[in-house]
C-alpha cells in the first residue's frame, strides 16, 4: 500500500500572539512541524506535502527539504479546503492527513491507524475526553458504527453530550477524495470547507468507518496558544525522561530533567537535577552528571564524570575523565581517559591527553596536550592575535607553572616546564625549564606610604 501524507500546517495560530507561524514555536528545541514531519518520514511515504499559509515563507525557509513539497493554501478556508490544495499533487493509494500543531503524534499509533484503511474503509483516530469542548463528535449508531462527525458548533445539545471527540487524523483511500472534495460545502455554523464532512460521504457512498482510538489524550493535543505549548512540552519531557529511567538512568528528579534532541544511553547512568541534555548526546556507562549541567552535541565515555554546572558543546570525555563544577568545554574539546578539568577552565579545539590536568582557571585554545601534562592555575594559551589563531603543541609530563601565558604558536618538548607567571613566546626543548619573569628583588626596611593627616 502506497501512502501520501498531507499536513495541515496554514492556520494563524492568533492566540499564540507571536511574530513566528504557530507551527514554529518549538517543543523539545525542535518546530512542532517538524516533529510531525519527522513522524511523518518513518512511515516511508511516497510524498509529504505541507499545507502553508500563515507565515509560509518562514515555514518553506526552516523546513524545506528534498522530500517535502510545500502547497500554499492562500485564504484558510477550512481543513477541506487544505487538503483539495494538495489533492492535484497526490497519487498513492491511501492518504493520511496529519496537524502541523499536533506534534506529538506517536507513529506506532499511525501504523495501527494505517491497517485499518482500504479501498472500502476509511481510518479514524479518535479520543475519549472528560471535557471534549471544541472538538468534533463522533456520531455513531445504534450498532456503534460510525455516521458521521459534527462539529462543536454545529451540534445539538444532545451531540455536545457525546465524549468521543475527532482527533483530526484520518486515513482515506485517495481514489474517493477527488469526488468527497468537490462535494464540500461551506453551509454551516463556520462557513468553512469541513474536511470532517468527508465522513458522511464516505458512509453515503457505502464505505465503512473504522476508528482507533488514541490511548494518551497528549498524544492528539493541538496547541493553540502557549499554555498548551508548555503542556506538551512537559508531557514530551516526561515521555523522555521515563524512557531514559526504563534505560538505566537513574534521574535524582524526572521532572527537572530537559531532552532537546536525541540521548543515547548505557547503563547506571546517574543525572541530577535541572540538566539539559541537547542534539546528539551519546552517554555510556557509568557517567555521573552533576546539577545545573549544559550537554550538546557531546559524547560522555564510560564512568565519566560531569561535575556541577558545567557547560559542554561538541566535546568528548573519555573514559573516567571528569570535569568541573564550573567547566566550559566547547567545541573540539577532547579529554583523554582519566583527564582531569578543574573549576572555570574553558578549552577549545584543544585535546588533553590520556591523565592531563588543568585544576583551576584556564584558557586552553587550539592546543594538544600530551599525556600526564599539568597546567598550572590560571595558566592560558594566547591562540589568537586579533587576526589569527594559532596552534600550542606540549609533549608529555609537561609541567606548566600557574600563570603562564602561552603564546602561540609554541611548542614545549616532553617533560618541559615553565616556571609560574611566564610568558613563553618561544619552544621549549623536552626535560628544559624556561623562565621568563622579572627577577625578584627585596628591599629593606620598605616604609609603606602614611595617611595624610588633614
Ligand atoms: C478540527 C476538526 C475537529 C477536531 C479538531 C481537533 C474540522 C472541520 N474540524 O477542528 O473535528 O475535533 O480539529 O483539534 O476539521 N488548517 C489549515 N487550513 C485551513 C483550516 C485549518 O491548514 O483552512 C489547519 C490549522 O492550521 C490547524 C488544523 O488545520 O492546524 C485544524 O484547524 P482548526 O481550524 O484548528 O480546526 P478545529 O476547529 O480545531
Ligand atoms: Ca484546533
Amino acid at each position: 500500500m502506497s501512502l501520501d501524507i498531507v499536513i495541515l500546517a496554514a492556520g494563524q495560530g492568533t492566540r499564540m500572539r507571536s511574530a513566528l507561524p504557530k507551527v514554529l514555536h518549538p517543543i523539545a528545541g525542535q518546530s512542532m512541524l517538524g516533529h510531525v514531519i519527522d513522524s511523518a518520514r518513518q512511515l516511508q511515504p511516497t510524498s509529504i506535502q505541507v499545507v502553508i499559509g500563515h507565515g509560509a515563507e518562514a515555514v518553506r525557509e526552516r523546513l524545506g527539504a528534498d522530500d517535502l513539497s510545500f502547497v500554499l493554501q492562500s485564504e484558510q478556508l477550512g481543513t477541506g479546503h487544505a487538503v483539495a490544495q494538495a489533492l492535484p499533487t497526490l497519487s498513492a493509494d491511501t492518504v493520511l492527513i496529519l496537524y502541523g500543531d499536533v506534534p506529538l503524534i506517536e507513529v506506532a499509533t499511525l501504523r495501527r491507524l494505517l491497517c485499518k484503511v482500504d479501498p472500502e474503509h476509511l481510518a479514524l483516530l479518535t479520543v475519549d475526553l472528560a471535557d471534549p469542548t471544541g472538538y468534533g463528535r463522533i456520531i455513531r449508531d445504534d450498532a456503534g458504527v460510525v455516521q458521521a462527525i459534527v462539529e462543536q458548533k454545529d451540534a445539538t445539545p444532545a451531540q455536545r453530550k457525546i465524549g468521543e471527540g475527532n482527533t483530526g487524523i484520518l486515513a482515506l483511500p485517495r481514489a474517493r477524495l477527488a469526488d468527497w472534495m468537490a462535494r464540500l460545502s461551506n453551509r454551516n455554523a463556520q462557513g468553512e470547507y469541513y474536511l470532517t464532512d468527508v465522513i458522511a460521504m464516505a458512509v453515503a457512498d457505502g464505505l465503512v468507518v473504522a476508528t482507533e482510538t488514541a490511548q494518551d489524550a497528549m498524544e492528539v493535543q493541538g496547541a493553540n496558544d502557549r499554555i498548551q505549548l508548555a503542556e506538551l512540552e512537559r508531557h514530551y519531557q516526561w515521555r523522555a525522561a521515563r524512557q531514559l529511567m526504563s534505560q538505566g538512568v537513574t534521574l535524582r528528579d524526572p521532572a527537572r530533567l530537559d531532552v532537546r534532541g536525541a540521548v543515547t544511553v548505557g547503563r547506571d547512568v546517574l543525572i541530577d537535577i535541572n540538566v539539559i541534555l541537547e542534539g546528539c548526546v551519546v552517554i555510556e556507562d557509568n557517567v555521573s552528571i552533576g546539577p545545573n549541567c549544559v550537554i550538546k552535541n557531546s559524547t560522555l565515555r564510560r564512568g565519566a564524570i560531569v561535575n556541577a554546572n558545567s557547560h559542554l558543546d561538541g566535546a568528548e570525555l573519555g573514559e573516567g575523565s571528569d570535569c568541573g563544577p564550573f567547566a566550559r568545554l566547547r567545541p573540539g574539546t577532547l579529554l583523554g581517559p582519566r583527564a582531569h578539568v578543574g573549576n572555570f577552565v574553558e578549552l577549545k579545539n584543544a585535546v588533553l591527553g590520556e591523565g592531563a590536568k588543568a585544576g583551576h582557571l584556564s584558557y586552553l585554545g587550539d592546543a594538544q596536550i600530551g599525556a600526564r601534562t599539568n597546567i598550572g592555575a590560571g595558566s592560558i594559551t594566547c591562540n589568537y592575535d586579533g587576526a589569527n589563531k594559532f596552534l600550542t603543541v606540549l609533549g608529555e609530563d609537561v609541567f606548566i607553572g600557574s600563570n603562564s601565558a602561552l603564546v602561540a604558536p609554541v611548542t614545549l618538548g616532553d617533560g618541559a616546564t615553565t616556571g609560574a607567571g611566564s610568558v613563553i613566546t618561544g619552544n621549549v626543548p623536552a626535560s628544559t625549564l624556561a623562565v621568563s619573569r622579572a627577577k625578584q628583588r627585596n628591599i629593606d626596611g620598605w616604609q609603606r606610604p602614611l595617611k595624610i593627616q588633614k
